[in-house]
């Protein structure tokens, strides 16, 4: 058995025995699965739901106004940026961790969080490290794939999150009939969301390293989120908070669109600032939660968090998050679930909590290939691992792309494009079936390019269309 556990465990940092990791992620499991158990009814009650007061979301700009110190790299110094790594590229069609596609120019999303962090450290002579939080299902790649920034400017430590048992929806049983190595029976294990920062960095013994070492807060963000790059203003408002009011814990919100009707937004509930997933919300008032009049505002998954305040609740075991049991149907078509948390649901736990209204840009997540079009496209310039909209741009928004299930699978869609569109006048793209574009195409105003089942449409090199509906059959 104890060799079993050897095998499987296998990867976790030093710092615990492997043993000690799966007896840990045990306990973490049976936590929760416990509370699982327990829970009668719905999270919330609708009627306490109430909008947050005035002064606990900041408009960015007020938090920007305040201004930098001369020593910005003593606030650096007690920083750390963590990102989260424990997702796989699947639904872009990828094998491996999602952080291991290209995204532009060849760089993936952890080139160019390496490049943010060590033009930062470079910028301001600092030594911000970078904290990765794996799972089983990204350790292995991406651990292979670090030895390649050992020359950059950056320090990178990582820990693994925990590897929880999915269970049976009928039966409740776990699907997992002993610990079995990852390759024979990989459904039957999930990582349980990124809530498990909290207890996974904690065991990881990290935590308590980089107290130890000086760091104060750290900013945790979604690792496909490209907008999520270290503000100075944040950090430098968060560090002059008068001792004893100190602000634990900031969640970056930014203004609701009708494409992010499904996000969490913040709520003010029992006196104190808490996140509101839609998977919460009572059937009866899903539509009140996507008005973008009542909840204004959602999450950008881009948080600064106190090591300390992690610590302490840790400790206490008072860090309170709802569960998110989430319904899977897996190939054989065995239909199960998993229990998860997520990261800002904490946010109700932490002392002094605040929302900070950040612009649209802090928010540049690559979910899908009509994401990935825009940011490998001349809307944006990138400087340092950073992207920012092209100044040639007259609009400061995105356009609206949406190509088909054609162009799904990120290999299949970099094989439809010769060269990546003009977009910079381009407001809604929709493209269906099977479409490809040749060399410097321009796109402006609204272009539907449709195929339909048994056509084709090669858009010739050097096309431009504007304001235009493609239909039928063009072959080139
Ligand atoms: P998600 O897959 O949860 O994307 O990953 P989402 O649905 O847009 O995000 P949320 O849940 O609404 O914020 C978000 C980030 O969290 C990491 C992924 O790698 C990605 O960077 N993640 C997710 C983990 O690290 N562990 C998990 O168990 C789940």
């Amino acid at each position: 058995e104890l060799e079993k556990l050897l095998s499987v465990t296998e990867g976790h940092p030093d710092r615990c025995s492997p043993l000690q990791v799966a007896r840990k992620d045990f306990e973490g499991f049976k936590k929760l699965f416990h509370r699982f158990l327990q829970a009668k009814g719905p999270s919330v009650d609708w009627a306490k739901i109430h909008r947050p007061p005035e002064d606990s979301i900041q408009p960015y700009e007020r938090i920007k106004a305040r201004g930098l110190p001369d020593n910005v790299s003593d606030c650096l110094d007690k920083l750390v940026v963590v990102k989260l790594n424990g997702g796989l590229g699947t639904s872009m069609g990828c094998k491996g961790p999602k952080s291991l596609i290209s995204v532009r120019n060849e760089n993936t999303f952890l080139d160019l969080t390496v490049q943010q962090i060590e033009h930062l450290n470079k910028t301001y002579n600092t030594d911000v490290p970078l904290v990765l939080m794996n799972s089983f299902n990204t350790d292995e790649d991406t651990k292979k794939i670090l030895q390649k920034y050992t020359h950059h400017r950056v320090k990178i430590h990582t820990f693994n999150q925990s590897r929880y048992p999915r269970i049976n929806k009928e039966s409740l049983l776990p699907m997992a009939t002993d610990l079995g190595t990852m390759g024979e029976n990989a459904d039957a294990w999930y990582p349980p969301g990124h809530g498990d920062i909290y207890p996974s960095f904690y065991n990881s013994g990290l935590l308590e390293q980089l107290i130890s070492e000086g760091k104060e807060y750290i900013f945790v963000s979604n690792i496909d989120n490209l907008g999520a790059t270290v503000d100075l203003y944040i950090l430098h408002f968060l560090m002059s908070q008068p001792n004893g009011k100190r602000c634990e814990f900031i969640m970056e919100v930014t203004d609701k669109t009708r494409a992010d009707v499904k996000g969490g937004t913040l709520i003010q509930y029992d006196g104190k600032l808490r996140l509101l997933e839609i998977a919460q919300v009572p059937k009866a008032h899903v539509d009140e939660f996507k008005s973008v009049t009542k909840f204004k505002i959602f999450n950008t998954n881009n948080l600064w968090i106190s090591l300390s305040a992690i610590k302490r609740l840790q400790e206490q075991s008072a860090m309170d998050m709802e569960i998110i049991v989430n319904p899977k149907t897996l190939d054989g078509g065995l239909n199960v679930v998993q229990l998860e948390t997520a990261v800002g649901a904490a946010i109700k736990s932490f002392d002094n909590a605040l929302g900070i209204n950040v612009p649209r840009s802090r928010f540049l997540p690559v979910k899908t290939t009509s994401d990935l079009l825009l940011v490998m496209s001349n809307l944006y310039s990138m400087d340092a691992g950073s992207l920012t909209m092209s100044e040639k741009r007259e609009f400061p928004t995105t356009p609206h792309v949406k190509l088909g299930s054609s162009f799904t699978k990120v290999q299949e869609y970099l094989s439809r494009f010769e060269s990546i569109p003009d977009m910079l006048e381009l407001d809604h793209l929709t493209v269906s079936g099977d479409v490809t574009f040749g060399k410097n195409v321009s796109l402006k105003g609204t272009v539907i390019i449709i195929a339909n089942h048994g056509d084709r449409i090669d858009i010739p090199a050097g096309a431009m269309l504007e304001n235009k509906i493609v239909s039928g059959n063009l072959r080139i």
